[in-house]
């Protein structure tokens, strides 16, 4: 395949003939990267089987994998679902369009590919001006996992998108850095009370405050209801350590083992009392609220895995709010070693 085309298109004022440009892409069976607030997505016509195969080819990811599929409206979550429940509905209705995506009974008509063979698809508008008219203009589902190489921290500018998959995808949109930074948050509505698939940019107590309760899996129903879920994510080359919120002691101890042991060390800190240690050079220092650490962790990640560094340092959040997906992210991350 030729080299990927990028294009710009202003989230304030979205350029609708460039968006047709994007939508022929996506209707002649191609592959579009876009943005939306959470993280960028690479799209294909969702019901366009060879199209689909051509996402998990240029990401490498996984077949047991499934795609959310986008929609434009309320009205198209029927062309997908074969059901949708009442609390489903409700919160449709609530937080779309918007970082949550809901897991409905699929229909018939939907691949194989797409639900990696399960009974199930999952839907999620997107707060996104320029994709939000993409999808107008195409006028059906476009299937969309983050549009990173499978395995690494999603991408939240164009740029990263270009870096992992330049030549294996038709067009980019850039429209800017995303917004949230982390994903939105999976939620199966097809039981009742629902459950959280993946913690993202929609936090569980708001959901909550929607609709009563939600539960959490364990590891094993987690594994049945998303497979996709077995495999890595998040990993950079070097090796992610965790360290608790603002503990200086342990931070210190870890860059002296390190240091000791002749490894070269990256850092990313949000808390003052951290950002006064004296960290080689790689230190990407976050301002301290959570929104701010949640948009820019998966770049600072990406940039300092582009020094060779053999370990990151990563200091811990509070868990609570959009501190959950976060965690969530770093634990993950964490897990990956070499
Ligand atoms: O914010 C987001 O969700 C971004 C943007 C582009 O929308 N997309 C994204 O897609 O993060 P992806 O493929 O990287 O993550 C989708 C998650 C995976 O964990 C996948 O296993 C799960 O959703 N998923 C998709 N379809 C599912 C289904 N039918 N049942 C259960 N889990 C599903
Ligand atoms: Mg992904």
């Amino acid at each position: 395949m030729p080299a990927t085309r990028i294009i710009k298109i202003s989230a304030e004022n979205p350029d609708v003939q460039k968006i047709k440009e994007a939508s022929e892409v996506l209707c002649s069976g191609g592959l579009v990267a876009f943005p939306t607030e959470t993280v960028y997505g690479l799209g294909a016509d969702a019901l366009n089987t060879e199209a689909v195969q051509k996402i998990f080819k240029a990401k490498g990811r996984p077949s047991d994998n499934p795609l959310i599929v986008h929609i434009a409206s309320l009205e198209n979550i029927h062309q997908f679902a074969a059901s949708v429940s009442e609390k489903g509905l409700q919160l449709a209705k609530r937080f779309w369009p918007g970082p949550l995506t809901l897991v409905f009974r699929k229909k018939e008509n939907v691949p194989y590919e797409v639900t990696a063979g399960l009974e199930t698809v999952a839907l999620r508008i997107p707060d996104h001006s320029v994709t939000l008219e993409l999808l107008r203009q195409f006028g059906g589902g476009i299937a969309g996992p983050s549009a990173n190489v499978s395995g690494k921290p999603s991408p939240t500018s164009a740029e990263h998108v270009y870096n992992d998959l330049n030549g294996r995808i038709d067009l980019i949109i850039d429209a800017g850095p995303a917004k949230i930074g982390v994903e939105s948050t999976v939620l199966d509505v097809t039981v009742d009370p629902p459950i959280v698939l993946r913690i993202g940019g929609l936090s569980r107590e708001d959901i909550e405050k929607e609709i009563s309760k939600v539960n959490l899996t364990d590891r094993s129903e987690l594994l049945r209801r998303s497979p996709g879920t077995r495999h890595r994510h998040y990993a950079t080359k070097a090796q992610v350590v965790l360290i608790p919120l603002a503990d200086i002691k342990k931070f210190e101890e870890c860059i002296k083992q390190y240091k000791e042991q002749r490894k070269k060390i990256g850092a990313i800190t949000y808390s003052a009392i951290l950002g006064s240690v004296d960290v080689p050079k790689f230190h990407v220092f976050l301002d301290s609220s959570i929104e701010h650490i949640a948009r820019n962790l998966f770049g600072a990640m990406r940039e300092l895995d582009r020094q060779n560094l053999d370990v990151i340092l990563i200091e811990s959040v509070e868990e609570k709010g959009l501190g959950a997906a976060v965690m969530d992210r770093l634990r993950k991350a964490a897990a990956h070693v070499g």
